[in-house]
């Protein structure tokens, strides 16, 4: 099967950016990183028609963390036609349509108990481990921006954790640039091809973890151990090792929240993770977040 290649661009003078005299920008980073995933949240009166104050607050956070978190006054005040409305003044586009996603292009994320999308972990109350959406995706789909709406949270759990993946670049780097540069190798990930038996086939794809798009670092990670295929070398062993120690050990450099009714993350598709949950008894009471997966990088 042909294999198709996600382009590293102009890597190698890209990365000299976390070094030498750009140290102090990459520590300016860092201190405007924390203070801004202590203060993420936005809040948004109508989210049909956002204000110009509430623009600038969601694209300063966006800058300084590639995220932000949207706060709707009120949470019946947004349905699938508002999410619509609000990624369309982030300079969202139709969202990427997969095959679990309505007609409009979102999902809707819930456990599912008779559909064949249970097979999928996030169809499921199950822990969702580190990743990025659309890391399996071919480079003419690279997924810029991912969005999530909470229309109702699980009884317990759900929590969703997720880390600007800028920041975990220029951690690697600290810690020794090799690390940074093992992973940004065009042949650093492979995830190999589906061909499930009722589903559309899905082509093998290789390329790096880190790369730049438009000049903008870009991020594509599993933690699966699964269906994921590391370049065997040492370096590449390495790099991986150090990434799983970021994530699992910067714990004052992770988000944490567990969205409420009418909240939503948006970010430049930060790799994120979500705990496993307990659903309500109740069939209407049960967890249910929209998701939005956009080629379209956020313009605010
Ligand atoms: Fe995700």
């Amino acid at each position: 099967m042909h294999a198709t290649t996600v382009s590293a661009g102009t890597i190698q003078s890209q990365l000299k950016g976390v070094n030498s005299g750009a140290t102090t920008r990459w520590q300016e980073r860092l201190i405007r990183y924390r203070k801004t995933i202590d203060n993420l949240v936005v809040d948004i009166t109508n989210p049909y028609q956002i204000s110009t104050a509430e623009r600038a607050a969601l694209a300063v956070r966006i800058k300084h963390a590639n995220m932000a978190i949207y706060r709707c006054q009120s949470a019946d005040n947004i349905d699938p036609d508002g999410l619509t409305a609000l990624a369309a003044q982030l300079g969202l586009g139709v969202p990427d349509r997969n095959l679990c996603a309505d007609e409009d292009g979102l999902s809707k994320i819930q456990v599912e108990k008779i559909s064949a999308r249970q097979r999928y972990i996030p169809y499921t109350n199950k822990p969702l481990n580190w990743h990025t959406d659309g890391y399996y995706h071919t480079p003419d789909r690279i997924i810029r921006t991912m969005l999530l709406h909470c229309v109702r949270p699980a009884r317990h759990g759900g929590t969703l954790e997720a880390m600007d993946h800028e920041i975990i670049y220029g951690l690697l780097r600290e810690q020794h640039p090799r690390l940074a540069e093992a992973l940004c190798r065009p042949d650093a990930m492979t995830i190999p091809e589906n061909r499930p038996k009722d589903g559309p086939h899905r082509a093998e794809c290789s390329g790096p973890v880190f790369f730049w798009n438009a000049g903008v670092l870009c991020m594509r990670y599993t933690a699966r151990k699964q269906n994921v295929i590391w370049k065997h070398d040492n370096q590449t062993r390495e790099g991986v090792a150090a990434l799983e120690e970021i994530l699992s050990r910067s714990g004052d450099l992770i988000l944490r929240r567990r969205l409420r009714p009418g909240e939503g993350l948006v970010s430049a598709n930060v790799p994120h993770r979500r705990e496993a949950f307990k659903d309500s008894p109740q069939a209407h009471e049960t967890r249910l977040v929209y998701r939005g997966r956009y080629t379209s990088a956020l313009q605010i």
